[in-house]
């Protein structure tokens, strides 16, 4: 493979996804198609403005033309689709902008690539297309979808087109589902970079509802070695499953954030719970590992320890993303439900 095109590659996975593939190849040449959103960073893939070989494209995958020059532009040997509106709690406040980006982003992407005959596509995709699982159980490949917040829906959409662009056309498209990705360059709206950035300062820390909902967490880099994994050795029409094997209930990792950082626990608020709010992920990556021959590397302890050690080194980055337009939302997410 000489040439990749990445979407939401400024994002915080594509950011990770693109910097895993420079260490692996200096060569490859890697175009990034982003719109820059309020999660999308420049700052995030600081170094490689001087990269020959790394090509930066501002626009949006919705944008048919736009889209098809690139693909004639660079003929690449497979498309990444990691643009996305990415955050749950967004998607309940406006649902428009999920389905015009995840939805109909999709399918420009597809019908694009289709026409091009680009030889590989990898859809991004995620564990909550699934919905929720009670006490036991996993999601596996064959799970039903059913979804249940219009973010997760409108993933559920963009994979079904996949799916069904597989089966008509013989569309050379995967798609691979993870679960809750954690690390550096993560945009603090997500439970673990927002604790952390608030606990930093001695603010309170919003825990929804009793704290008992779980997660499965992976390392973001664990996620990017498997959908390089994916792109390698997976097979056109396939899902593949990934998971961290690391099911934390949101109290529980509230009061290790707490205790890794020497603060009090008085510094937990609980909140209004979310809206439609799924108890429990949890994955079944057995399919990735016997036939991508994938693991997770990386153990929660010592990623999360690294991953507090960047984001206390990186306070500006943090500074800079809160800024702005991240302000206003954190107001009307949080506004009238959390004390000083
Ligand atoms: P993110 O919100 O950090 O980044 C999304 C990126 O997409 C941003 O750079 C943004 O500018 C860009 N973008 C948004 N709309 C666009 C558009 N219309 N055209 C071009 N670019 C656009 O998201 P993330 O957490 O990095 O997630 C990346 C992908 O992985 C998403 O598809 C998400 O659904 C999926 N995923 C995320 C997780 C997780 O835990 N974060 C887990 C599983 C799957
Ligand atoms: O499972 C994969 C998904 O993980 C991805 O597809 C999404 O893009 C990603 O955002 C993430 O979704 P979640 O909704 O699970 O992540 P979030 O960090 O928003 O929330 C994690 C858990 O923490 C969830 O149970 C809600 C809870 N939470 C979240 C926030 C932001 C809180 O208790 N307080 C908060 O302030």
């Amino acid at each position: 493979m000489n040439t990749i095109l990445v979407t939401g590659g400024c994002g915080f996975i594509g950011s990770n996804f693109i910097r895993l593939q420079r260490e692996l190849d200096p060569n490859l040449r890697i175009i990034n198609v982003d719109k820059l959103t309020y999660a999308g960073n420049l700052e995030n893939l600081a170094g490689f403005e001087n990269d020959e070989n790394y090509v930066f494209a501002k626009g949006d995958i919705g944008d048919a033309e736009f889209i098809s020059g690139l693909l004639e532009e660079w003929s690449p040997a497979a498309v990444i689709n990691f643009a996305a509106e990415s955050h749950v709690d967004r998607s309940i406040l406006d649902s428009g902008p999920f389905i015009q980006t995840n939805i109909v982003g999709t399918q420009v992407l597809l019908d694009a690539c289709r026409k091009m005959k680009i030889p590989r596509y990898l859809q991004v995709s995620t564990d909550e297309v699934y919905g929720s699982l009670g006490a036991e159980g996993l999601f596996t490949e064959e799970t039903p979808l059913a979804p249940n917040s219009p973010y997760s829906s409108s993933k559920a959409a963009a994979d079904l087109l996949v799916r069904a662009y597989c089966h008509t056309f013989g569309f050379p498209g995967m798609i691979t589902r993870c679960s809750n990705n954690y690390g550096p360059y993560q945009f603090p709206e997500k439970i673990i970079p927002l604790f952390i950035a608030n606990l930093l300062e001695d603010k309170k820390v919003p825990v929804y509802g009793k704290g008992e909902n779980i997660r499965d967490w992976i390392h973001v880099r664990d996620h990017c070695r498997g959908i390089d994994a994916a792109l390698r050795n997976g097979k056109p029409g396939e899902v593949y499953n990934f998971g961290g094997n690391c099911e934390l209930r949101n109290i529980d990792l509230t009061k290790r954030l707490l205790k890794a950082l020497d603060k009090p626990e008085s510094l937990i608020e609980y909140v209004t719970d979310r809206p439609g709010h799924d108890l429990r992920y949890a994955i079944d990556c057995t399919k990735a590992e016997r036939e991508l021959d994938w693991r997770p590397e990386i153990d929660f302890e010592t990623g999360l320890a690294e991953t507090i050690a960047w984001y206390r080194e990186n306070a500006g980055w943090v500074e800079r993303v809160r800024s702005g337009e991240y302000r206003e939302y954190y107001q009307k997410q949080y506004g009238d439900r959390l004390s000083e």
